[in-house]
């Protein structure tokens, strides 16, 4: 176990800010984990777990410990002629994960092509789009409880996910470390098209047969299209959840705003686009230095090259602020703020 000092963690976060660490360790093995729980430094210092960085923000330097997972590994746990059970290492890149089961002709986790960040990170925040989440096909997880220092496993009923949520951002938040993830894959040939931006661009170019490949090629154009390039411009995907409503309050804006976007939520809610009050409020496209709002995708937050994370936090606070005052709806961040 090597813990190294004052690491810039611009590497290591896709806002792409250049925060300092006083102290890091990646952790590639259940040694390391077992030399980070022995060392004292836990007790110590105040840690954080660092899977991809895909949605963090560094606010400031971090004076602490960042444990980054670095823990690799694919295996298969069950195989049939209709499904597959893979176990993957929490520190493998999901985007890989995604690639690797396209090209098995597993399907179930197409749609969550291109989303930055490690597949311990998955669960977490239980990654989601055009119409899926991980959690569709999540099975279990292990982990590593570094309050208690306990080694567990959790199903998909106890890691409790829901939008962007789960247990690890509630009960568990900042002592579990997420070793590895069981996924279950379909290999009978199923798509999901429930969102309606996939299924029209999976119409626009007519092929003879759909097939996963195709579906995945789409996603990722789809993806690409509306959202900046990670090696070109840092962010961390959407800054903001989209806020979820009752019927009342969709009505009285309804009545206000007749262009509104919004979709109907799981809950039984509304869901509306964070990116559409956004837009409405003046914001898309703007740049204040380094910092700004992409201009293709106002739920966006990007660093064009230097901007400090307080940069980008104020210009959410203001964002936060502005869309407050214009239609009375607290919009949340998804993106984690570290100071
Ligand atoms: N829209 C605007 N203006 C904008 C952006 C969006 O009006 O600047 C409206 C448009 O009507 C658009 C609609 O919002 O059709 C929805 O936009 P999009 O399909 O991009 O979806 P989203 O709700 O903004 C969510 C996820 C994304 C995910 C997409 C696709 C959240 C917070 N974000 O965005 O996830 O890729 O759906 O499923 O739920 C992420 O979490 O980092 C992320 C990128």
């Amino acid at each position: 176990m090597k813990v190294q000092n004052n690491i810039s963690l611009k590497e290591f976060n896709s806002f792409k800010i250049d925060a300092k660490a006083d102290l890091f360790i990646n952790i590639a093995t259940i040694n390391d984990i077992i030399g980070i729980l022995e060392s004292g430094l836990l007790e110590e210092k105040k840690y954080f777990i660092l899977g991809g960085g895909s949605n963090v923000l560094f606010a400031s330097d971090y004076n602490g410990l960042i444990i980054n997972m670095g823990i690799k590994g694919m295996h298969i746990m069950e195989s049939n002629d209709d499904y597959i059970v893979l176990e993957i290492g929490a520190g493998e890149d999901w985007h890989n994960f995604v690639k690797t089961c396209v090209k098995s002709q597993y399907y179930g986790i197409e749609n969550l092509a291109l989303i930055p960040g490690k597949v311990g990170s998955a669960p977490v925040q239980n990654i989601g789009a055009y119409g899926m989440e991980q959690q569709d096909c999540f099975v279990s997880l292990k982990a590593v409880n570094l309050k208690t220092k306990e080694f567990m496993e959790l199903s998909k009923d106890e890691c409790r996910f829901g939008y962007r949520n789960s247990i690890f951002k509630n009960d568990l938040k900042d002592n579990v470390l997420i070793t590895s993830v069981r996924y279950q894959l379909s290999r009978l040939k199923e798509f999901n098209f429930s969102y309606k931006e996939l299924e029209q661009e999976i119409q626009k170019f007519p092929v003879k047969e759909i097939d996963l490949q195709y579906v995945f090629d789409t996603v990722c154009r789809l993806r690409t299209s509306k959202l900046p390039n990670p090696d070109l411009i840092g962010s961390a995907g959407s800054f903001f959840k989209n806020p979820v409503i009752s019927d009342e309050n969709l009505e009285n804006l309804k009545s206000e705003f007749p262009d509104i976007k919004y979709y109907k939520s799981d809950s039984g809610k509304w869901k509306i686009s964070a990116g559409w009050l956004i837009e409405k409020c003046g914001w898309k496209g703007k740049r204040f230095g380094d910092a700004g709002v992409y201009e293709n995708h106002a739920l966006v937050l990007v660093n064009y090259g230097n901007a400090k994370g307080s940069d980008i936090l104020s210009l959410a606070m203001k964002i936060q602020d502005s869309v407050f005052e214009r239609f009375g709806i607290k919009i949340e961040p998804e993106v984690v703020i570290v100071q």
